[in-house]
């Protein structure tokens, strides 16, 4: 045991990054935040404090072999759910589902858990926010009232797991949210880090032994971290981060850890007056708004999980003669920015450090594949010179520091969406001859291959005008 800690029965907690510290401290030396570190109370266990742990129950090791069926699922009914989860719900696990206040977590859960609940299964929604009332409002507005499910407005967590055993025929069960929380053995408030992780373990116990899924819903805060716990994210076996821009009426739901399927699906929803509605063709959402003929945007088709999606790649630059150059980056990766743009200027002869740039990825989407490389020169190259991208014409490929363009995985599938989507021409990159053979490209899509981003640069700017 760490000198001077936890003998005295109180510890101190970052709220944090749930490091603990020996002595109270303004600032937490693990994660350097202000004002986090609060007292905590700890029960005694035996074999704590150098007592013999009493021996436990012996457990049988196994091999690698031998048979495991993969988990079953217990699908909602929402494809865009169902396809972040990697099928559906699986019995006996946990999912967080994190995302800032406001942005629809309530309304989605609702939705997908009468769904289930008309399906037939037993489904349980605890609220620490909302009154019965209030639920009941929310579901008379999105037109739910008919579906059977258990609803109660409760926070005392011994009550809730008390409840949830004596329920063993429960499929899912929602929390919402995990931060409202208390359980009556901990000292500290709730939101806590120690009331988050205790009230966290104690589901998810309940859930493994009884067998249902269960759902914690958790606030994320400005800084983009869960309130309070990180921790939680380890605990769970799928986290979900429900995202979007209360400004837009679209809602992205996007996996970033799932033990049970792939994490780099999303789901697209529109929130409406109705609640969520599912976006099946989140590309012409996403292009909506695009006008044509304007310098300094181009069509990136990219892919998100096994989706092809289609977004419009904005960028815009000012004269910023003295002084250091400002790089704004919504949406995109800003070293990655930075990157592309020293390999405009030194491969390819622009001149952009006496500029400000400004790079948006419309719509509120977070763009992260490499593959965006090319729109985003595009777009580049297209505001330096003041001349548009053809509106018929998608971009991807990856750019390498010396000005090449990379190959992208499922050029095809990238291909597919640009033609369903009326397109008509696709900038690529060029196919290196390794058998590879011709792309299967759809009729009617003009394929325009790259090979350096000098060439692109070429295309606006005609040879003559060069400096
Ligand atoms: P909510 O699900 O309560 O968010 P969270 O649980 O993540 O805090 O969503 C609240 C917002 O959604 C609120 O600003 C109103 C809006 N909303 C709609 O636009 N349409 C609807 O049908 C519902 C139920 C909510
Ligand atoms: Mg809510």
């Amino acid at each position: 045991m760490a000198k001077g800690m936890t003998r005295s029965g109180t510890r101190y907690v970052c709220q944090s990054c749930g490091a603990m510290a020996p002595k109270w401290a303004g600032r937490c030396e693990t994660c350097g935040e202000w004002n986090t570190i609060t007292e905590e109370a700890i029960e005694a266990r035996p074999g704590a404090g150098g007592k013999a742990l009493p021996a436990g129950r012996k457990i049988a090791f196994v091999g690698l072999e031998g048979a495991s069926a993969p988990p079953p699922r217990m699908v909602t009914g929402i494809a865009e759910l169902d396809r972040v989860l990697g099928g559906g719900f699986v019995p006996a696990s946990a999912v967080l589902v994190g995302g800032d206040p406001g942005i629809g977590k309530s309304t989605l859960l609702l939705q997908a858990t009468a769904a289930m609940a008309r399906a037939g299964r037993r489904v349980i929604y605890i609220s620490g926010e909302e009154s019965v009332d209030q639920v009941r409002l929310r579901a008379r507005r999105l037109g739910l009232t008919d579906a059977r499910m258990e609803l109660a407005a409760a926070i005392n967590l011994r009550e809730i797991v008390a409840s949830l055993e004596a329920a063993p025929d429960a499929a899912l069960v929602v929390i919402d949210s995990i931060q409202t929380m208390w359980m009556d053995t901990i000292e500290s408030a709730p939101g806590t880090v120690s009331q988050v992780r205790a009230c966290s373990f104690e589901l998810i116990r309940a859930a493994k032994a009884k067998s249902f899924a269960v759902v914690l819903v958790g606030h994320v805060t400005k800084e983009g971290a869960l309130a309070g716990p990180r921790v939680l994210e380890h605990m769970v076996d799928a986290v979900l981060y429900f995202e979007g821009d209360r400004g837009h009426q679209f809602r992205i739901l996007r996996g970033t850890k799932n033990r049970f399927g792939a994490t780099d699906e999303i789901g697209v929803f529109e929130m409406t007056d109705a609640g969520l509605s599912e976006v099946a063709n989140p590309s012409a959402l996403f292009l909506a708004e695009r006008r044509g003929n304007i310098s300094g945007s181009a069509v990136f088709a990219g892919l998100e999980g096994t989706r092809p999606v289609l977004v419009e790649v904005q960028a815009l630059l000012s004269p910023n003669p003295g002084g250091s150059p400002r790089r704004s980056v919504i949406g995109w990766d800003s070293g990655r920015l930075s990157m592309l743009l020293a390999v405009l200027e030194t491969r390819c002869g622009l001149r952009l450090n006496a500029n400000d740039v400004y790079l948006n990825i419309a719509g509120g989407l977070r763009v992260s594949e490499p593959a965006a490389d090319l729109a985003v020169a595009a777009a580049l190259i297209s505001a330096v010179t003041d001349t548009p991208t053809s509106a018929g014409a998608v971009y991807f490929g990856e750019v390498g520091l010396s000005g090449e363009i990379r190959q992208v995985a499922q050029a095809e599938a990238r291909l597919k969406e640009a033609s369903k989507l009326g397109f008509d021409a696709a900038c690529l990159p060029r196919r290196v001859a390794r058998g590879s053979g011709r792309l299967a490209a759809p009729d009617g899509l003009r394929l325009e291959e790259i090979g350096h981003l000098a060439d692109l640069v070429a295309r606006f700017v005609p040879e003559s005008a060069k400096t």
